[in-house]
Order: structure tokens, then C-alpha cells, then sequence
């Protein structure tokens, strides 16, 4: 266990692993902006984290994908990382309650939709993986909370729907193949060249995904471009900004294409770490 850059957290590293979501606060962005967050690690206010917060992220949180006691991850489902932590911090600084719709892009163990399932909110899973599915189905039975989770591109199964809420950790890792793999676990994280052929679909959805006032919430790496990202959902009508960062080790994925990402142009010889950013989008 290391921490990445300065103070280490009071938890041990049983607790951190083990440790479950934090508990939804139903704070608006302005008191976000006066309080920021602290769930993975906490760095203190000064002058530079004032708006966007920042974390720090230990190793084992990464690499292993470790599992919350209450959750089942079959075979080939993308178990919670860094990414997922993240995002899940993220919404615990959104207002939800019984009358809020949420859609959950890519659930995986569900593990985000069920964060906000607990706050009696109606929450809707998608994903194109069978068993990333049956696992949140599970998980949902287990934890007994209501979850609706569909199968298929996420596109395709929500289209004509409206959510005040939309979550999204994507595939984002830049990988050799042209398009994101039609099957297998790699479609957790391969997301063409770019890293962003998810990505770009769901800036081009978010539009047309969010009421009035509804809010997306998305996770990716610094490597697939957060200004691009930016752009996209700005044109298409929201105000998008970055609102937390979080600089994390590579895993094992970005580890064995170092020689590929080099000569991509997508990383330097020396990186170990890469960023991962929220970008908070809000419809008007
Ligand atoms: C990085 S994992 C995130 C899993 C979970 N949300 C989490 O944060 O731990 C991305 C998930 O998106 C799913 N996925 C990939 N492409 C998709 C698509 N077009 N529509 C719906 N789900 C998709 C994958 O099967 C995978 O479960």
C-alpha cells in the first residue's frame, strides 16, 4: 500500500478496502463548492482545490479492483476500481430523493446504481454484458434494493427516456483495436484508439437523455481528452464543467500498452500515473 501524494488517510487498509460508499449527503453545488467532498482521501483546502477537489487514491483500491463485502462480481464483470469510487463521490454531492429518475451507464455490479437506489431514488441499470446484468440483479435481491436492469447498448435501450440523473463510468482506455471489442471483459474498459468511442456517444445521448435541470455525471481518464469532452456536451446544450480529479497508478491494462500509448503520443516515457476526471453536466 502507497499513497500517491501527501498525507495518508486515518483508515487502515482493511477499512479502505472494505470500506462502503459514503453516505448521501443531499447538498446542492454551492455548498459543494464551500465543503468539498472527502471520501478517498482528503488533501486539505487551499487556493487550488477549492473548486475542483481533488483525491488521492491508494494502490490496492486499483490494481485489484477490490470487492465491498455486499457485492458479487461474477466472472469477467469489471469489479470497482478507482474510477468507480470516484464517480461514486461524486454523486453523493447530488440532491436525489423518490422523485428522482436515475440511469446508471454501464453498471457493471451495479454498485453505482444501487449508491443511489439507497437514496430512494428510481434507478434504471444498463449494460451490454450478460453477466454484468445478473450480477447487479443479484446484488440489487441481495442488498434489497429496487433495481430495474436492462440488457444492451445503452443508447438503444433508453432511447424516447428522460432521467433527472445520469451516471456513466465508460469503457475510456485508448487500445490498438479500432472499435471496442463485441465481447468479452475488455468491453469494461477498451474504448477504440481514442478511448473515447463510448464516451462521444454518451456526450452525444446526454442531451437528450436529461430533463430540465438533470445532471450527468461521468468519470474518464485525463488520456481521453476532458476538453473534448467538454466541447461535445457544451455543444450539445449543457454546461458541462470538470468538478473532481483524482491522479491514480497505471493498472495492468495501460502497463502493457506502454509501447503502444508512447507511440500514440498518449503517454510519456516515464508515466505511472494518469488522472482520472469527473465532468459534471447540467441541462438547463
Ligand atoms: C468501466 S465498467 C464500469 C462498471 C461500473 N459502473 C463501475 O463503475 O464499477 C464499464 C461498463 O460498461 C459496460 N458497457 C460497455 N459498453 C456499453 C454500452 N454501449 N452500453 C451499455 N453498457 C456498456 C461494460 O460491460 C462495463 O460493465
Amino acid at each position: 500500500m502507497f499513497w500517491l501524494e501527501g498525507a495518508p488517510s486515518h483508515a487502515t487498509a482493511a477499512e479502505r478496502e472494505t470500506a462502503p460508499f459514503p453516505s448521501h449527503r443531499k447538498r446542492g453545488a454551492r455548498e459543494r463548492d464551500r465543503d468539498p467532498g472527502r471520501s478517498l482521501a482528503d488533501d486539505g483546502p487551499s487556493p487550488a482545490n477549492s473548486e475542483i477537489r481533488r483525491f488521492m487514491v491508494p494502490s490496492t483500491a486499483l490494481a485489484f479492483g477490490t470487492l465491498p463485502r455486499a457485492l458479487i462480481a461474477l466472472p469477467g464483470v469489471y469489479r470497482p476500481q478507482a474510477d468507480t469510487w470516484l464517480l461514486a463521490e461524486a454523486l453523493s454531492h447530488e440532491r436525489m430523493d423518490a422523485d428522482t429518475d436515475v440511469l446508471d451507464i454501464g453498471t457493471g455490479t451495479g454498485v453505482i446504481a444501487l449508491s443511489a437506489a439507497r437514496t430512494g431514488a428510481r434507478v434504471e441499470a444498463v449494460d451490454v454484458s450478460w453477466p454484468a446484468v445478473i450480477a447487479a440483479g443479484l446484488n440489487a435481491f441481495r442488498q434489497r434494493l429496487p433495481l430495474r436492469v436492462t440488457h444492451g447498448d445503452f443508447a438503444t435501450r433508453t432511447q424516447g427516456r428522460r432521467f433527472d440523473v445520469v451516471l456513466a463510468n465508460p469503457p475510456y482506455v485508448p487500445s490498438p483495436r479500432s472499435r471496442p471489442p463485441p465481447h468479452g471483459a475488455a468491453r469494461a474498459w477498451d474504448a477504440g484508439p481514442d478511448g473515447r468511442a463510448v464516451i462521444d456517444r454518451v456526450c452525444a445521448c446526454a442531451p437528450s437523455l436529461l430533463r430540465p435541470g438533470g445532471v450527468l455525471l461521468m468519470v474518464h481518464s485525463g488520456m481521453c481528452g476532458p476538453p473534448a469532452t467538454l466541447a461535445r456536451l457544451e455543444a450539445g446544450g449543457l454546461s458541462a464543467e470538470v468538478t473532481a480529479r483524482a491522479s491514480v497508478p497505471w493498472g495492468l491494462v495501460l502497463r502493457a500498452r506502454r509501447t503502444w500509448l508512447q507511440k500514440q503520443g498518449i503517454a510519456g516515457a516515464g508515466d505511472e500515473h494518469e488522472e482520472l476526471v469527473i465532468i459534471r453536466a447540467e441541462r438547463p
